[in-house]
């Protein structure tokens, strides 16, 4: 069975502690947070204040993925704000293995995630350091988009990796994932899928997630 965390960037913000009570309560694993910087993506989005402000309304993990040109400058805010896990890009400006060894000097799980274009080469140093492998089947920067399927091989190759040197990583996919696309990443070796459009944009909230979690 899949893991499912619904991303809040589809979400009805004005009614964000009450969405994610309802995600909560439908069975949803986490909550997807995505955090935009206006620089690494050309979009904007949540601050640690956001964060700090919905924590309260849900005791599910918050898994803060962060696409900010220097993620090291808001690792610390974030964790304060109540984060469980950090996810971090490799094509930000930063050290990666310095903004790992800072999420977990706070006490928080560090994730890493890798973009269509980006070779898993470029996080497979840091894999053993982290507790989710976030695959981007879409560019970052907005929801709504179309789930890349070229993307699909490096994730068999993720899975691969992780299970013949014994790792413990999970391997989270996001990006235009529907019932179909998560079918197929699911096979392909995901454990856990991020969908905010497919979720939060469907009639029925709870019965998006009851449908992801059958998979
Ligand atoms: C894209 C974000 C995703 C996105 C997923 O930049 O990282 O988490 O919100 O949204 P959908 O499911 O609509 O593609
Ligand atoms: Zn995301």
């Amino acid at each position: 069975m899949a893991r499912i965390s619904p991303s809040i960037l589809s979400s009805d913000f004005g009614n964000l502690r009450e969405q994610i009570r309802l995600i909560d309560r439908a069975g949803a694993d986490g909550v997807h947070i995505d955090v935009m910087d206006g620089h690494f993506v050309p979009n904007l989005t949540f601050g640690p204040v956001i964060v700090a402000s919905i924590r309260s309304a849900t005791r599910l993990p918050f898994e803060t993925h962060l696409m900010v040109e220097s993620p090291e400058k808001m690792i610390r805010d974030f964790a304060m704000s109540g984060s469980d896990l950090l996810i971090v890009h490799p094509e930000a400006r930063h050290d990666m293995h310095s903004t790992l060894e800072l999420i977990e000097s706070l006490g928080k799980k560090a994730g890493v995630a890798v973009n269509p274009e980006t070779p898993l080469s470029a996080v497979v140093p840091f894999l053993e350091q982290s507790e989710m492998l976030l695959v981007m089947t879409v560019h970052p920067g907005f929801g709504g988009q179309k789930f890349i399927r070229d993307v699909l091989g490096k994730m068999r190759e993720a899975r691969n990796i992780i299970t013949e040197n014994g790792l413990h990583t999970r391997i989270s996919v996001d990006g235009g994932v529907t019932l179909e696309t998560g079918r197929i990443s699911v096979e392909a070796g995901a454990d856990e899928l991020v969908a905010g459009t497919s979720i939060f944009g469907s009639r029925d909230i709870g019965l998006a997630i009851s449908n992801f979690k059958s998979i």
